[in-house]
């Protein structure tokens, strides 16, 4: 999901979500410093265990972390708490008075720790916010909801020719970029619940988050995008399998259409940028070791 930076104003987490320490001050000259006269906040050990245990098993572009150490993360996952990135149900971000109503609300990210191999984020989605449906290409992603409630739909895509030999048929796919995706998951998940986990090809690669209540959602990317390296992140729409299934060799059981969808790629939905704000919770300490 790309986050908007440069042009717009980096929003202070503390007017648009809180935080339940505030211990950092913002000099005029925009350098971050602490206030000297409040300890920093000790680092909840759920967060640390993460930190490192994520360096132990992201290994970086075109890799896949071991199904050991999948387990491993997401056990830890499993048990973290909206405290433990020094949040609280208690923020006015969660419980809102004035909800502006025509407008679509719009998500807000902040990044923990980003490096070559994994990067560790959080996204803020107002009730009734929208991720659109996008890709994660060559990500391992583990995501944890951490409060709210939110439908979560997700595609991966179907691995065998989606096309007939019909030039008609071809040329369609790839003007419109069109394929055929399988539903892995289309339901609503309340916080607290167990991590998701998704892979390049497996899990749900593709997924879209409608929030229900103002949620926060932690995310585990491995390897982070990268435009560079060919990690750019695609857009999709999708359109019920009977919409395009004339004409397509690729038959699904009777009974099964409603597993499958078409999804079409497409610019970036404008309503769709997010507002990057600075992390202002509990700090992670690299230790070399
Ligand atoms: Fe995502």
């Amino acid at each position: 999901m790309e986050v908007e930076r440069g042009d717009r104003p980096i929003v202070r987490h503390v007017s648009r979500v809180g935080y339940v320490t505030k211990v950092i001050g913002k000099r005029k000259s925009g350098r971050v410093k602490r206030n000297i006269n409040m300890k920093p906040p000790k680092v909840p050990m759920a967060l640390q265990q993460l930190f490192l245990t994520c360096r132990d098993v992201f290994n970086g572009p075109g890799t896949i972390p071991l199904p050991h150490h999948v387990n491993k993360l997401r056990l830890i996952l499993d048990k973290m708490k909206a405290e433990d990135v020094g949040l609280s149900s208690d923020l006015q971000f969660f419980n809102p008075t004035n909800v502006v109503k025509g407008t679509p609300p719009r998500v807000t990210h902040t990044t923990i720790y980003e490096c070559t191999n994994f990067s560790l984020c959080i996204f803020f989605i107002p009730a009734s916010g929208v991720i659109p449906l996008h890709n994660h290409p060559g990500m391992t992603v583990f995501s944890k909801l951490l409060l709210g409630k939110m439908h979560i739909k997700s595609y991966d895509w179907v691995d065998q020719p989606a096309v007939s030999n019909d030039k008609d048929v071809h040329s369609f796919r790839s003007s419109s970029q069109l394929g055929l995706a399988k539903l892995k998951a289309d339901s609503v998940f309340t916080a607290p619940c167990n991590t998701s986990v998704l892979y390049p090809t497996t899990g749900g690669n593709i997924h879209a988050f409608t929030a229900i209540t103002p949620c926060a959602v932690l995310d585990v990317i491995g390897p982070p995008y990268s435009k560079e390296d060919g990690r750019d992140c695609s857009y999709y729409k999708d359109h019920p399998y009977s919409s395009f299934s004339n004409g397509f060799k690729y038959e699904v059981e009777e009974g099964e259409s409603t597993c499958y969808a078409w999804l079409e790629e497409i610019e970036m939905p404008e309503d769709s940028q997010m507002d990057g704000i600075e992390y202002l919770g509990p700090q992670i300490m690299e230790t070399s070791c």
